[in-house]
């Protein structure tokens, strides 16, 4: 295991009774990195997510954050440093909540002083106006819910964004805007990303390097450049990846 990791996974096995979601799963993201998961529906993505944040059942194996292995339920710690972005906002929003209220309440739970302030100032890093602070989720669009979701994973200024498919639910222009956001963040804060998508151009746009995922294992690591040339061994990350292609031509061409 690399020494200088901010997070990794050694030998990862998470099940469900007799489902084997994650079944040998390892890798090492360096401070700073975009590291994409890729794989078909069903191959585990989610899963590693969200072992890492502590909310699937890890059999064996272990996570570790700088260099120390996540034990049992995470921490306050924890979530300071790691902050979880999902596909479907709608879903992570409370929906009976203004979004001032939903927030305040993780900054209330840390003790942050400075409450108002940073919320604010979340809101508006997003691309939001401050009035929106007082509507509900249901009074905004796809991608402005999605930017809520952002801003609140921003509060806390964590090291790590675990993001599981955040810009899939929105439509192609509104997904470019979020992945821009994502992409000057990343800069701006030297934020490290794990990034699930099942769209090769999604983490061929964002991440610098990929593990090609199925039933559960890691079936091969490929760097930017690799995924960008078309140079998979594997038979299966291969056949992947022109599937994509077949699927959006432009994919690839457009970010290269
Ligand atoms: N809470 C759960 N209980 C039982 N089985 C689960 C649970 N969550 C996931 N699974 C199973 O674990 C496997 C991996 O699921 P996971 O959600 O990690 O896949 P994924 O790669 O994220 O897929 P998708 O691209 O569709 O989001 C699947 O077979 C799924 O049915
Ligand atoms: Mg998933």
């Amino acid at each position: 295991m690399n020494k200088g990791s901010l997070l990794s996974l050694d030998r990862l096995v998470v099940t469900y009774g007799a489902v084997r979601a994650v079944r040998d799963l390892s890798f090492a993201i360096s401070p700073g990195e975009c590291f994409g998961l890729v794989g078909e529906s069903g191959s585990g993505k989610s899963t590693a997510l969200r072992a890492i944040a502590g909310l699937a059942p890890i059999a064996s194996g272990n996570v570790m954050l700088a260099g120390q292995t996540l034990m049992g339920p995470r921490d306050l710690h924890f979530h300071r440093r790691v902050q979880m972005v999902f596909q479907d906002p709608y879903g992570s929003l409370h929906p009976r909540q203004t979004i001032e209220r939903q927030l305040m309440e993780p900054l209330r739970i840390q003790r942050f002083p400075d409450r108002p302030d940073r919320v604010r100032g979340v809101i508006r890093r997003v691309g939001l106006p401050e009035s929106f602070l007082y509507r509900y989720p249901h009074q905004l669009s796809g991608g402005q819910r999605q930017r809520v979701a952002i801003a609140r994973a921003l509060l806390m200024e964590p090291d790590v964004l675990l993001l599981d498919e955040p810009t899939s639910a929105l439509d192609v222009s509104v997904q470019a805007e979020i992945l821009n956001l994502l992409m000057d963040l990343r800069e701006e804060r030297v934020l490290t990303y794990l990034l699930v998508s099942h769209d090769f151009g999604v983490i061929g746009t964002m991440c610098d390097r990929l593990l090609v995922m199925r039933h559960g294992l890691a079936v091969e690591e490929m760097s930017n450049a690799d995924l960008r040339a078309g140079r998979a061994t594997s038979a299966y990350a291969r056949q992947l990846l022109e599937a994509s292609r077949g699927y959006h031509p432009e994919a690839l061409a457009d970010v290269g």
